[in-house]
C-alpha cells in the first residue's frame, strides 16, 4: 500500500500542494517519498528516502517549479527502501515519470524485454517498467500523444496499479490508470487532483469523483475527463460532495482504524496472491533442506506460526516447531545449529523477542528465513531470504488484516512445498489454489452478512465476565487468535484451549450462562467436537457456534451462531473463521466503551524484551 498524488493548478506551485497531500496519505506508507512536476518542458524529481518530514529537511520538498506535478509516499513491495527505489520512476530519457500504487505481477518478463531492446534501469521495483514501456510507445511512434502511449502501457501489465504518469512531451497534463488500487480525482475551483485516497485533497475540496478498474483519466488545467482503458470511449462522472471531517477521511469513513483495517481484508488478501513465484520458490526449497523447522513469533504472529504447523504437515509432510519467540533461547538456545531453519514471522520485523530468537539462531549458524510486513525491517536484513506479506501498514494496535495475509501466505508455501516432495496429488493442489483465489471473495461475504449478526452478539454478552474460545485442530490457532482480540481491546478475560483439552481442567469453570466460543469448520475433526459442545451444553454454557452455512446439526446445539461459507478446506479455514472473531472483539470493545484502535498498555510493535 502506497500513496499517490497529483494535481494540475490553474496558477501557483504544485509542489508545496503535493508535500501537504501527501503528509495526509503517510498513512498508507511511509518508508521514501518523491515528487516530480513539470515546467519549461523538463521534469524535475525529487526523492529519498525516509519519512517526509526527514526528507523535506534535507531536499525541501516545496522548491520545485510548476503548476502540475505527482508524488508518492511508499510501502515498498518490490526492491528495498533506498532512493532508488524511491518515486516518481523515469525512463531512459527523464521525460516521462510514474507513481505507482500496487503490484505489477508480470514486471520480471516486461523489464527483461525492455532491457534486451536497450532500456536500463536503475530501480529494483515493478513500477519503472511503466516509465519504459511509454517510452518505448513514444519510440515506435514519435507522434502518439500520451494518453495512447499510457493505454498501451497499462494493457501490457498484469496486476493491480494506481498510476499517475507526466510527461514533458505533453507538459499540461497528467494521466492516471486504476485496476484494483484505489484512485479518486478530486474537483477544485482552479485545480484538479488525483489521489489513493481522499484525505489528500480533502481540505481543498470536498467534490470527489471516484474511479472504476479499467478506467483512466486525463487531468487538465480544463478538467478531468474519464475513458476506458479497453476501448478508449469516454464516460462521463460527476463529482460527488464528501461531507467526511478530515479525521473521518483517512479513516475512510469508518469510525476506527480496526474496522477499516478488517473491512480491508478482501483486499489484502487479494494482494497476498500476487507474490513472486520466485520468493516462495527459494524458502520453500531452504524448508525442504531443512532438518528442523522452527516457527518463531510473538502474539497474533506466533497464531499464524501455529496454524502454519498443521498446514504443512498437512500438505507437505514437514513437522515443524512453532515456538513463542520470548521462550525460544530458553528452550532452543542450546539446540539450535547449522541444520536448523529458523522461520521468524513478524508484522513489523522489528519484535524484539524475535529478533533476539534470530540472533541468537545465527550466531549457531542456522539458516534465517522471515516473513514480515515491512520492507527494510531489521528481519529483512537479517533474513537469508524473506518475503514481504504486502498487507499495507496496519495503524490499529490489533493485528488483523496482516493475520490473515500472513496466514495466506504460509498457506501458499505449504502447498509449494507439497508439490515439490510430491504429496498431495494434483487435484487437491487444483482445488485449493482455486479455493485461495476465492477466499477474498469469502472474507467479503462473511463482512457482509455477519457483521450485525456479530454486533447482536457483543451487545447480547457485553457484560460476560470471562470467555473460552475452543478449537481443535487447525481451529486452535483461530480459538487463540479469538481470545487474544477479545483480551486486548475489549480487555474481557478470555480462555483459549484445544477443545478436546477442555475437560482436562478448564470445563471446571463452566456455569450456567458461560460464554464459550467454538470454531467449528466441517473437517475431520467435526463429530468429536460436537460432542466437546454437548460437554459444555450438558454443564450450562452458552454456545456461540462459528459454523458453516447451513450446518443445521451445530445450529441446533448453539444459543447463536455465525455462518461463514461453506466448502472451505481444512488448512485454510483459520483465514475466513477468525473474521467473525475480530468483529466479536471490535463490537464488543465498543460495548464496553473502549477505543479498539488503542488499547491500554499495549504497543503495536514491542522492541524491547
Ligand atoms: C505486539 C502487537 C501484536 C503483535 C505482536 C507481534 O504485541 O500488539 O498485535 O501480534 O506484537 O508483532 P510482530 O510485528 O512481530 O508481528
Amino acid at each position: 500500500m502506497c500513496g499517490i498524488f497529483g494535481c494540475v493548478l490553474k496558477q501557483g506551485n504544485a509542489a508545496p500542494v503535493i508535500h501537504a497531500s501527501l503528509k495526509r496519505l503517510e498513512y498508507r506508507g511511509y518508508d521514501s517519498v518523491g515528487i516530480a512536476t513539470i515546467s519549461n518542458s523538463e521534469i524535475h524529481v525529487k526523492k529519498d528516502q525516509g519519512k517526509i518530514d526527514d526528507v523535506h529537511k534535507i531536499l525541501n520538498l516545496d522548491d520545485l517549479p510548476g503548476t502540475i506535478g505527482i508524488g508518492h509516499t511508499r510501502w515498498a513491495t518490490h526492491g528495498a527502501p533506498l532512493k532508488v527505489n524511491a518515486h516518481p520512476h523515469t525512463d531512459c530519457t527523464e521525460q516521462i515519470a510514474v507513481v505507482h500504487n500496487g503490484i505489477i505481477e508480470n514486471f520480471s518478463e516486461l523489464k527483461f524485454e525492455l532491457e534486451n531492446r536497450g532500456h536500463v534501469f536503475r530501480s529494483k521495483t515493478d513500477t519503472e517498467v511503466v516509465a519504459h514501456l511509454i517510452e518505448e510507445s513514444f519510440k515506435r511512434n514519435p507522434s502518439l500523444s500520451l494518453v495512447d502511449a499510457v493505454l498501451d502501457a497499462v494493457k501490457k501489465i498484469d496486476g493491480s496499479y494506481a498510476l499517475a504518469v507526466v510527461s514533458a512531451k505533453e507538459p499540461d497534463k497528467i494521466v492516471c490508470a486504476r485496476n484494483e488500487s484505489p484512485l479518486v480525482i478530486g474537483v477544485g475551483e482552479d485545480a484538479v487532483y488525483c489521489a489513493s485516497d481522499i484525505p489528500a485533497f480533502l481540505p481543498v475540496t470536498n467534490r470527489a469523483v471516484f474511479v472504476n478498474n479499467g478506467e483512466l483519466v486525463i487531468l487538465s488545467p480544463e478538467g478531468y475527463e474519464i475513458r476506458k482503458i479497453q476501448d478508449a470511449s469516454m464516460v462521463t462522472r460527476e463529482p460527488k460532495v464528501i461531507d467526511w471531517t478530515p479525521e473521518m477521511a483517512v479513516k475512510q469513513g469508518y469510525p476506527h482504524f480496526m474496522i477499516k483495517e478488517i473491512h480491508e481484508q478482501p483486499e489484502t488478501l487479494r494482494n497476498t496472491l500476487r507474490f513472486q513465484e520466485h520468493y516462495l520458490d527459494l524458502i520453500s526449497t531452504f524448508l525442504d533442506r531443512a532438518r528442523e523447522v522452527f516457527l518463531v513469533a510473538c502474539g497474533t504472529s506466533y497464531h499464524a506460526c501455529l496454524a502454519a504447523s498443521y498446514m504443512f504437515s498437512k500438505l507437505a509432510f514437514l513437522a515443524t516447531y512453532p515456538v513463542m519467540a520470548s521462550e525460544f533461547i530458553e528452550q532452543h538456545g542450546k539446540s539450535v545449529n547449522i541444520d536448523s531453519t529458523i522461520l521468524a514471522v513478524s508484522q513489523s520485523g522489528e519484535t524484539a523477542d524475535t529478533l533476539a530468537a534470530v540472533t541468537c539462531s545465527q550466531q549457531r549458524a542456522a539458516t534465517i528465513l522471515g516473513l514480515t510486513n515491512t520492507i527494510g525491517s531489521t528481519l529483512t536484513r537479517v533474513s537469508r531470504v524473506y518475503i514481504g506479506q504486502q498487507s499495507g501498514p496496519e495503524i490499529g494496535v490489533a493485528a488483523t488484516k496482516t493475520f490473515t495475509s500472513q496466514l495466506s501466505v504460509l498457506a501458499q508455501l505449504a502447498l509449494r512445498l507439497s508439490k515439490k516432495r510430491g504429496k498431495i496429488s494434483q487435484d487437491e493442489m487444483d482445488m485449493l489454489e482455486e479455493k485461495l483465489e476465492t477466499l477474498p471473495e469469502t472474507v467479503e461475504t462473511i463482512i457482509m452478512t455477519q457483521e450485525e449478526k456479530v454486533k447482536q452478539i457483543a451487545h447480547k454478552y457485553r457484560d460476560a465476565k470471562i470467555f473460552f474460545f475452543l478449537g481443535r485442530g487447525i481451529s486452535t490457532a483461530t480459538a487463540y487468535e479469538g481470545r487474544l482480540k477479545l483480551m486486548e481491546i475489549a480487555y474481557v478475560p478470555a480462555i483459549a484451549f484445544p477443545a478436546g483439552e477442555s475437560k482436562h481442567g478448564p470445563i471446571s469453570l463452566i456455569e450456567e450462562g458461560f460464554p464459550v466460543v467454538f470454531i467449528c469448520p466441517r473437517d475431520g475433526c467435526y463429530k468429536t467436537l460436537i460432542g466437546n459442545i454437548m460437554e459444555m451444553k450438558a454443564r450450562g454454557a452458552s454456545i456461540i457456534a462459528i459454523i458453516e452455512e447451513g450446518d443445521e446439526e451445530i445450529k441446533a446445539l448453539a444459543n447463536d451462531y455465525v455462518e461463514v461459507p461453506r466448502g472451505i478446506p481444512e488448512v485454510l479455514s483459520p483465514i475466513p473463521f477468525v473474521i467473525p472473531l475480530q468483529l466479536l472483539a471490535y463490537y464488543m470493545a465498543l460495548e464496553r466503551g473502549h477505543n479498539p484502535d488503542t488499547p491500554r498498555n499495549l504497543a503495536k510493535s514491542v522492541t524491547v524484551k
